[in-house]
């Protein structure tokens, strides 16, 4: 019995014989090691190669030196080695620089470097054939000198930083038969295995989390000479160092074996490590980084509110209680400002009596729209010419410019508009560079005023008295029909404008001569304007001529000279040669002059002329006697209560005044 277990003792002391040395580390509590810098072993039992002081450095060590050569032929020995290591990064997601498990003629490596050199080598001696120095690194900052090929790898490292054959951390899952990836600074457990076999020079490196088994497959598998890099005598141990990077390197256990399998590591054995180390660490960041963000934040509020006051005074408009009934007929001034893109000069289509007309596209719904554009400093009689203004937008007759609606900014006024492709009449009718419009063309245009014109004085539930009938204030759609525009706009000016300025209502030649009288508009006024609307269209000249020193007779009396004269077709626009139809034509003359009678009771009212332009009823006989004009004695220098008058003369080649609201093209 005794004998028996003599034997088996025998045995045990033959086989632990049979390994030249064997470590085995299940903690560190006690253990006989080699500590160098920040090494140290915690109360805990842990092996703590680095702590998170930076630029640091820690070495540990077998003190004993291993004999690696087998005596007999000078060959490398097997040797076979575990360790359970977990780095704790300072802040998540960076940690420097990574462990090694080395083997070193040195067990202090004076002179190695801390950060990308791991505490082995320093600048100088990388790569020296007399370093002696063999490590497996477990790298977590890539180092672009040593050509690191990630944060995050495990390279074999033989008397250089430039590793041999490095691979990404990974394990192989025997259930998914894949590698799977595993983050070195996770702070968590992590087991290695490193088997070196001298007789085949085959080194395996393996890794995985510590709560799964050694998986079946090495992560790194090479073909390794270490015979000239191992000494007979060489130290086993471990190397980390920290940069400007920081992190905790710990080893909770090590066993090692030389020429034989490595007893495994007893997990159940091997210390915890720190608790909530995460936590400090993040609140660590939180100190440093929430005053940070605070101020980040603080700048950024201090932007946001900057521009959007800035918007808000870009974009300011003025809204008062009144105005909420109006709100459907209301365009946001930002809108009308994007779509006129800032009202840029490349989107003016010209200058109109009332201010400048710029093209737009509307954001919202891609409408292409003419916005107006109304300086207008007074505030009195607003109200009620906003409210006439959108009660003017639910007119609705094909031959009238529809209103959209408006915005309203401090001192300006924006209507808005249907965009006409074709502009105003004026310049087909008076300016050379646009082709001459046919006589059919030009007299559906007369027909389409005329019947506009109708529905403003008669077709809704209020008289609209237009004020401002004029060839430039008729405009062309696509398909060249006529639109009356502008109407109403004069009554801004009629209520409470600032006589002194200069606004131009009503045009000098389409004002019926009692209005100088009376200072009020009526329909027959209107109908006046309209006969010198008829006349402009027929003979292609402007009423009367807007230079003065040019003495020519008005329009009027001139088409009267050629009917009294009994050739009234000669008043015709020369530009139509003999391209007209000669009723039509007598038509529009008689009635233009008939209109144009200087008694407002006896012009037709528009009811009567759009059946006669429609052939309906025959045209009122006229008497040529009476339809004299009296405008030669007529003076225009009184001011008017609530008038402004245009003098074409003065304006024309001043200013462009005169010009159409919708002149298009060449800008
Ligand atoms: C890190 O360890 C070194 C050496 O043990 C010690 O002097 C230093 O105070 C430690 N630093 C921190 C931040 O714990
Ligand atoms: C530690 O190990 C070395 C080498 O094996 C030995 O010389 C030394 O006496 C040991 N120290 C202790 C305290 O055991
Ligand atoms: C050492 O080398 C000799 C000769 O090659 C061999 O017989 C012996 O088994 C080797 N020893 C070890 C421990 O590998
Ligand atoms: C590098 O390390 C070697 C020893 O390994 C030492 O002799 C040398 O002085 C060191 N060089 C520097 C620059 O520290």
């Amino acid at each position: 019995m005794v004998s028996k277990i003599l034997l088996v003792i025998f045995l045990l002391l033959k086989l632990v014989a049979s390994s030249d040395h064997e470590i085995i580390f299940n903690g560190f509590t006690g253990a006989n090691l080699s500590l160098n810098g920040l090494a140290q072993i915690t109360s805990g039992g842990l092996l703590m190669l680095t702590n998170n002081t930076k630029e640091g450095q820690g070495h540990a060590f077998h003190p004993a030196l291993l004999h690696f050569k087998n005596s007999s032929n000078g060959k490398p020995l097997s040797f076979d080695t575990t360790f359970v290591f977990a780095i704790r990064p300072e802040y998540p997601d960076v940690s420097g620089h990574g462990l090694a498990f080395a083997l070193s003629p040195s067990k202090e490596l004076p002179g190695a470097m801390p950060s990308q050199h791991l505490g082995l080598f320093n600048t100088t001696d990388i790569g020296n054939p007399i370093d002696h120095i063999f490590a497996i690194e477990l790298d977590t900052v890539m180092t672009v000198e040593f050509y690191d090929i990630n944060d995050n790898h495990v390279g074999i490292d033989i008397n250089s930083l430039i590793s041999v054959n490095p691979s990404p951390v990974a394990y192989f899952d025997s259930k998914s038969g894949r590698f799977k990836s595993l983050k070195l600074i996770s702070g968590d457990p992590m087991q290695v295995w490193i088997e070196y076999n001298g007789m085949d020079m085959q080194l395996d490196v393996t890794i995985s989390p510590s709560n799964v088994p050694k998986p079946d497959i090495p992560l790194v598998s090479s073909k390794v000479d270490l015979s000239s890099i191992l000494l007979d005598d060489m130290y086993a141990g471990f190397s980390a160092s920290t940069g400007s990077a920081t992190g905790y390197h710990y080893i909770l256990g090590w066993s090692f074996s030389l020429n034989g399998n490595a007893q495994p590591l007893d997990l159940s054995k091997l210390p915890p490590l720190p608790y909530q180390e995460h936590t400090k660490n993040i609140s660590h960041l939180l100190t440093i980084a929430l005053p940070l963000v605070a101020a980040v934040l603080l700048l950024l509020s201090i932007a946001v509110i900057f521009f959007v006051q800035r918007k808000r005074k870009k974009y300011r408009e003025l809204v008062e209680d009144w105005e909420l009934e109006f709100g459907p007929h209301r365009f946001p001034y930002k809108d009308l400002f994007k779509a006129t893109k800032g009202f840029r000069e490349e989107n003016l289509l010209g200058f109109g009596g009332f201010g400048q007309v710029y093209k737009g596209v509307l954001p919202t719904s891609a409408t292409e729209v003419a916005v107006k554009k109304i300086s207008h400093e007074s505030r009195q009689g607003m109200r009620e010419f906003v409210a006439e203004i959108v009660s003017m937008g639910r007119l609705r007759h094909r031959n009238l410019v529809q209103l959209l609606g408006y915005c309203r900014r401090e001192g300006e006024l924006l209507l808005v508009y249907e965009y006409m492709p074709n502009g105003s009449l004026d310049k087909f009718l008076f300016h050379g560079e646009q082709p001459a419009l046919t006589w059919s063309q030009r007299f559906q245009i007369i027909k389409d005023v005329s019947s506009g014109l109708h529905y403003l004085h008669e077709g809704w539930e209020q008289v609209v008295i237009h004020r401002d009938i004029k060839a430039s204030n008729v405009l062309l759609d696509g398909e060249f029909n006529g639109k009356l525009g502008d109407f109403g706009l004069a009554r801004l000016y009629c209520r409470g404008a600032n006589p002194q300025t200069t606004h131009i209502v009503g045009t000098l030649g389409y004002l019926a001569p009692e209005i100088s009288m009376t200072g009020k508009a009526t329909t027959s006024s209107d109908v006046y304007a309209f006969g010198a609307f008829l006349l402009e269209v027929a003979c292609g000249r402007r009423p009367i001529e807007s230079d003065p020193s040019i003495e020519v007779p008005g329009l009027v009396e001139w088409v009267l000279g050629c009917w009294k004269m009994g050739t009234i077709l000669e008043a015709r626009d020369p530009k139509l040669g003999s391209d007209y139809v000669v009723k039509e034509m007598e038509l529009v003359l008689k009635l233009g002059l008939l209109c144009s009678h200087p008694d407002p009771t006896a012009r037709p009212s528009m009811r009567q002329v759009v059946q006669s332009l429609e052939g309906d009823a025959p045209l009122p006989p006229i008497s040529v006697d009476a339809l004299i004009p009296s405008t030669s004695t007529q003076r225009y220098d009184e001011c008017f209560d609530d008038f402004v008058i245009s003098y074409p003369s003065i304006y024309d080649h001043t200013s462009t005044t005169y010009s159409s609201p919708f002149v298009s093209g060449g800008r």
